[in-house]
């Protein structure tokens, strides 16, 4: 979808469809009021019939709206004017978005950004439209004979507004973001038989061709085992599709500006491997790459919008399934730090070829690593589909992480990281468990992944929960791509 500026008055604006908020008791925003004045009363005579009185999630369309130039008016509540907030000013963006989609109508000018909202400035309530819009109007038809097609697709959308230049620069930051996440969403919502470590290989092949300052190196097997990769390896070892170590540099700063390392899980199926799982909705392991997608869409945003920095993306990649050769619970390996691990739990497959990735991140001397990974079930009973769980080494980079995601409406949530939990993962026979036990499996997950971290800043995103959605609405959401594009961004400005 293209998105423009316009400053043009409501009643005389020529438009597909004009998008107007409402707020409650039949409260008309300036511009509803405005383009109340051009129809004579139009607007005030459909609330005074009951139509709409402005609650949160209205909606009204109507079409070929006398006095006024366009073909089609459409009205969004938006609750009560003193609490219009972040959450609901992306509610009436995305319910405007998906009713002037199927209107039929191909392009809309939107008055939403002119509303007010609670101390959100203009910049991020274009940049909010944007994306969500963008993210609203996403589906995962690729794989379907029949495509899910509305008559006429909405194609153009512009923002009405005087600040032409902040504007511009919203939508050129909000395309670039929306672009991430949705290569994130098509990524995750692929399945295992399609998007396999080679297939990701390949996806970031193709973002190194379309960004010349993006370098893509991908390590096979062989060239693992030469690194000592004992744990990642231990992995992909049940399965027949060969593990892959994907690197994507990223250099928009200085040479000598230490780079920003972001790691993401990159397992294409995780069926549990000997430890298998349980056969209900085994299927949305599917989903346990997401993390791996973020990095892609975060670095593929991050080269769009050509950030002042260097990053690094690293994304281990393997299956997880029983076979012959597949690891056993109590299996002893040795990962590249040298530590040696009991896998007590072949399910707890993520923390090992994280393990690895982390040990190998410690070469590109970094100023920063965050990995990103849907490690642990507990992590979605502790915090359900709202809050991705954030633990880490370092209090600034947990602060910076957490400020992103507040800003970005893609929110984490910190949970302690204190030795008091260490001992859980002690091994009688080996230097740790891969498992530390129920109690705090988040914590003990994170705790593992510690002890690779080296002499770096380090924070971990366990992302179990907020990385695609269940039930009808089952699908990869993108998340945390708009919060790791803004934590690159704010570092930009530091
Ligand atoms: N990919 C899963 C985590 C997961 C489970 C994410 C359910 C989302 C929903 C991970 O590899 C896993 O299996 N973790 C185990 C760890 C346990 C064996 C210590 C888990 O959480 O059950
Ligand atoms: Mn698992
Ligand atoms: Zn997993």
């Amino acid at each position: 979808m293209k998105f423009t500026v316009k400053s043009e008055k409501p009643g005389t604006v020529k438009a597909g469809c004009v998008v107007l908020g409402v707020f409650e008791k039949r409260r008309l925003s300036s511009a509803a009021g405005e383009f109340d004045k051009t129809t004579r009363g139009l607007l005030t005579r459909l609330m005074k019939d009951g139509e709409m009185d402005g609650e949160c999630g209205q909606t009204l369309l109507v079409h070929y709206p006398r006095g006024a130039h366009c073909e089609r008016v459409l009205l969004v509540g938006c609750g009560k004017e003193k609490e219009f907030s972040e959450q609901r000013y992306r509610d009436a963006v995305a319910a405007a978005a998906c009713m002037v989609n199927s209107s039929g109508a191909s392009d809309a000018t939107s008055y939403l950004a002119e509303l007010e909202v609670i101390d959100r400035d203009l910049y991020w309530k274009v940049r909010q439209m944007v994306e969500t819009s963008v993210a609203a109007l996403f589906r995962s038809d690729d794989l379907k004979s029949k495509k899910d097609k509305t008559p006429r697709q909405l194609r153009r959308l512009a923002v009405n507004t005087a600040d032409a230049d902040t504007a511009h620069r919203a939508i050129s930051d909000g395309s670039a973001i929306a672009g991430g996440v949705e290569l994130a969403r098509r990524l995750g919502n692929l399945p295992g038989n399609i998007c396999t470590p080679s297939y990701l290989a390949d996806q970031a092949r193709e973002l190194g061709k379309a960004h010349k300052k993006l370098k893509v190196s991908v390590l096979n097997e062989a060239a693992m085992e030469k690194l000592g990769m004992g744990s990642l390896l231990s992995v992909s070892r049940g399965s027949r599709e060969p593990a892959r170590l994907i690197t994507l540099e990223y250099s928009g700063g200085n040479r000598s500006d230490k780079p920003v390392v972001l790691v993401g899980k990159g397992v294409t199926f995780d069926s549990g491997g000997i430890s298998i799982k349980p056969s209900p909705a085994m299927d949305e392991m599917k989903f346990d790459m997401c993390g791996a997608a973020s990095v892609l869409g975060a670095m593929q945003a991050c080269a769009e919008m050509d950030l002042p920095l260097n990053v690094v993306g690293v994304i281990p990649s393997t299956e997880n399934l029983p076979d012959g050769n597949a690891s056993k619970p109590g299996d002893i390996v040795t990962s590249m730090s040298g530590q040696t691990i009991e896998v007590l739990n072949t399910d707890a497959e993520g923390r090992l070829i994280l393990c690895d990735a982390l040990t190998y991140c410690g070469r590109f001397k970094p100023a920063v690593v965050v990995d990103i990974a849907t490690l642990t079930g507990a992590c979605v009973i502790a915090l359900g589909g709202h809050a991705a769980g954030l633990l880490g080494n370092d209090d600034a980079l947990a602060e910076a992480l957490l400020a992103a995601g507040n800003y970005a409406a893609d929110r984490a949530w910190r949970l302690p990281l204190w030795d008091d939990y260490q001992p859980q993962i002690d091994s009688n026979f080996a230097d740790m468990a891969n498992v530390g036990g129920r109690e705090a499996g988040t914590i003990t997950a994170a705790c593992f992944l510690s002890r690779f971290t080296g002499d770096y800043h380090w924070a971990h995103l366990d992302i179990a929960g907020v990385a695609w959605k269940q039930g009808k609405e089952k699908g990869a959401t993108g998340r945390p791509v708009s919060l790791l594009t803004q934590f690159l961004l704010d570092r930009c400005k530091a």
